[in-house]
């Protein structure tokens, strides 16, 4: 695909990754609405960005995502991009800590049930369009688990699934399917503080980008490119040496 003369849709697009490739379609001439959950964040990458069009919405509820849809092609009907970004990451032992199931039932309706239902929302939109993407935010967790957030893992893994499959059942049409598997970059994923030792944001954002822009469907940076075309006993090494790093020998 192209980021230039888009109309372009990211959820989760006023922080982190999702601002920065918010600032990469701007830069190429696209047109740019984000949406999330905090609106000071919204109000400060506008702030930031004057083009850059907002909307506060909770990709987690059904019904903020029906209006999503509503909103954005009433106010934008040329919108052909959309990004599913929006993600959230929680270190926890689901087998130790008694939480409440709502905290699981969050994470896999952010992280999975969302980007779903919105590519089931938007598609026949996108089918009108001339030339048109969805753009799936994975991660290289999900081809190496990482036990400290298995839920997360796990919901990026069926993420990744769902994407390949939605790209061979659009493929007779003009609606590509992409997906940026990103490594560790450092931002406040999981919490300030937490990815302190991540990729550098630009460096990962201005890579991935430039790849799509060049025709890629799935693209990787550092390490995740490397785990995203691993065979199954790399990965699985990688796994295993990832876990015994956070967890300790046993
Ligand atoms: N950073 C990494 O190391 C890394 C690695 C692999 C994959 N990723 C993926 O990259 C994506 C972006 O993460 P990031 O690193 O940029 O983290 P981030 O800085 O925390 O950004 C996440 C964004 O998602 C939004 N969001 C979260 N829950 C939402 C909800 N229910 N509805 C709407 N928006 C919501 C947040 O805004 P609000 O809180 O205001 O809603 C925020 O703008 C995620 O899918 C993440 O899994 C990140």
């Amino acid at each position: 695909m192209k980021l230039a003369g888009n109309t372009v849709l990211i959820t989760g697009g006023a922080s982190g990754i999702g601002l920065a490739i918010a600032q990469r379609f701007l830069q190429a001439g696209s047109t740019v609405l984000v949406c999330g959950r905090r609106e000071d964040k919204l109000q400060e990458a506008q702030q930031q960005h004057p083009q850059l069009h907002t909307r506060v919405c909770d990709v987690a509820r059904e019904s903020d995502r029906i209006d999503l849809v509503h909103w954005a092609t009433q106010n934008f009907p040329h919108l052909n991009v959309l990004v599913n970004n929006a993600g959230i990451q929680r270190r926890v032992n689901p087998v130790e800590t008694q939480e409440p199931w709502t905290e699981t039932q969050q994470e896999l309706a952010i992280n999975l049930e969302a980007p779903i239902h919105l590519c089931m929302l938007f598609a026949e939109h996108l089918k009108q369009q001339q030339k048109a993407a969805i753009i799936n935010v994975t991660s290289g967790l999900a081809f190496t688990p990482a036990a400290f957030a298995p839920i997360y893992c796990a919901t990026k893994a069926a993420l990744h699934s769902f994407t390949v499959s939605l790209r061979f059942l659009l493929s007779k049409t003009n609606v590509e399917v992409l997906e940026i598997v990103p490594p560790a970059v450092n931002t406040d994923l999981g919490g300030v503080g937490l990815h302190n030792f991540g990729e550098p944001l630009d460096a990962f954002a201005d890579s991935v980008m430039q790849r799509l822009d060049q025709g890629e469907l799935e693209v990787g940076y550092a390490s995740s490119e490397e785990r995203r075309l691993a065979s199954r006993q790399e990965n699985d090494a990688f796994s295993e040496h990832m876990n015994q790093r956070m967890f300790g020998g046993s």
